[in-house]
């Protein structure tokens, strides 16, 4: 009698199978290769996805400034001062608004 058990216990997990495809959501980030991308690549995407980058759209020269800064003074990001204007150039030429404030 055990064994009987222990076998239909060992069988349901053959057919515990899914039916249905499976369907992982993907998000397709648009990265935009170019001069500058190299500096974004080695100092934003070592903590975090270009995910958080792209999501805030289009956006001014003074506001991507600000956001480097944040990421220095609270996260303590270690980016140089001439890394610092490169990411912010990239930033302002691939994802700005054509703003600068
Ligand atoms: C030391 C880790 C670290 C580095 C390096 C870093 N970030 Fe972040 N960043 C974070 C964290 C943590 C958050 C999430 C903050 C939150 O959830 O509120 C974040 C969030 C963001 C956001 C989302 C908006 C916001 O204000 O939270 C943007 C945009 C961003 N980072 C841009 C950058 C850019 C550009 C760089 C490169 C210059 C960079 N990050 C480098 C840690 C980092």
């Amino acid at each position: 009698m055990k064994k009987l058990i222990v076998m239909m216990l060992l069988s349901i997990s053959l057919f515990a199978q899914v039916k249905e495809e499976m369907e992982v959501p993907y998000i397709a980030y648009e990265i935009k290769m170019g001069k500058g991308f190299d500096a974004v690549n080695a100092n934003c995407l070592m903590c975090h996805s270009f995910g958080y980058i792209i999501n805030q759209g289009p956006q001014s020269k003074l506001f991507w400034k600000k956001k480097i800064d944040k990421m220095i003074v609270h996260f303590k990001a270690p980016i140089t001062k001439a890394d610092q204007k490169t990411v912010l150039d990239y930033l302002y030429k691939h994802y700005g608004n054509g703003e600068l404030k």
